[in-house]
């Protein structure tokens, strides 16, 4: 039976206390005052008030710690090691459109370093979570990233650009490049969700650009510590900046970031 420490106890508590506003709010989405951020960016009172219950959980649990909250931003804590970052509600789109795909996300940074993450899923009562060095579990179920090889075998997830953001092409020519090589694509429209979705083995990989720190930074440890590597397309470790992930299994990781990168440089050469 998978023990979990106290911080992840924190976590968990605040993540199931926050659920469960969303699971109302899901059932009444009509309702929702809903306003837009940007192009295809939408946030509704159902993501504020999530946030807000995260936010006092979270705090009431450890009064000192900095925050960065998706929907308030950030806020300096007494304690300068230590840092939240979360995200209230994680695939809003799908969530406004009736859609049974998202969850919230809470990773804990110790140091700039990520050490504890948390991602659940209220409509499957998912609770993915993983601490650094103690491995990933799903509920009470170990996690593993998948085994498989070939790339020509793989499921890999994405995330589309939407609205004004990305660079089109070069994004088309890499799911091209995906498409053809592998058993299929697949884009579900939650970030944190896909992540957690390569650490069980769902996924064989997963690739997104653009993304903010919210929505992997519990994801990137759930991954790793379920035996998965994490970079951006060339290699890199800077996810949680440039917002550009490749996750997938130690055999699958090269080729399938050289199967993008290379088809986005020729993408890009022939314009
Ligand atoms: C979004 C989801 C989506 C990804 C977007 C994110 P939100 O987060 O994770 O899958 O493609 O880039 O912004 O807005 O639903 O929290
Ligand atoms: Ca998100
Ligand atoms: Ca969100």
């Amino acid at each position: 039976m998978a023990v979990r420490s106290p911080i992840l106890n924190v976590m968990g508590n605040a993540a199931l206390k926050a659920a469960r506003g969303l699971i109302r709010d899901f059932g009444e989405v009509e309702q929702l005052q809903v306003s837009v951020k940007g192009a295809g960016e939408f946030v509704s009172t159902a993501d504020l008030r999530a946030e807000r219950t995260l936010k006092t959980e979270l705090r009431k649990a450890r009064p000192g710690y900095a925050m960065l909250f998706e929907e308030s931003g950030a806020e300096a804590g007494s304690d300068s090691r230590h840092r939240w970052i979360v995200d209230p509600l994680d695939g809003t789109t799908n969530f406004l459109h009736g859609i049974p795909h998202f969850a919230i996300s809470i990773a804990l940074e110790r140091d700039s370093e990520i050490v504890a993450g948390v991602i659940y899923e209220p409509i499957r009562d998912e609770m993915y979570w993983a601490e650094k060095g103690s491995g990933a579990f799903v509920n009470d179920r170990r996690l593993r990233v998948s085994a498989r090889r070939q790339l020509s075998e793989a499921v890999i997830g994405t995330g589309m650009p939407f609205g004004d953001r990305g660079d089109r092409p070069a994004y088309l020519a890499g799911l091209t490049a995906v498409m053809a090589a592998t058993s299929g694509v697949r884009r579900i429209g939650a970030a944190a969700l896909d992540l957690a979705y390569v650490a069980a083995g769902r996924y064989d990989g997963y690739w997104e650009f653009g993304l903010a720190p919210w929505d992997i930074a519990a994801g990137l440890l759930l991954v790793r510590e379920a035996g998965g590597y994490v970079s951006d397309l060339s290699g890199g470790h800077a996810m949680m900046t440039s917002g550009d992930v490749l996750a997938a299994n130690d055999h699958l990781h090269l080729p399938l970031a050289a199967l993008i990168r290379d088809a986005r440089r020729a993408a890009r050469a022939a314009t």
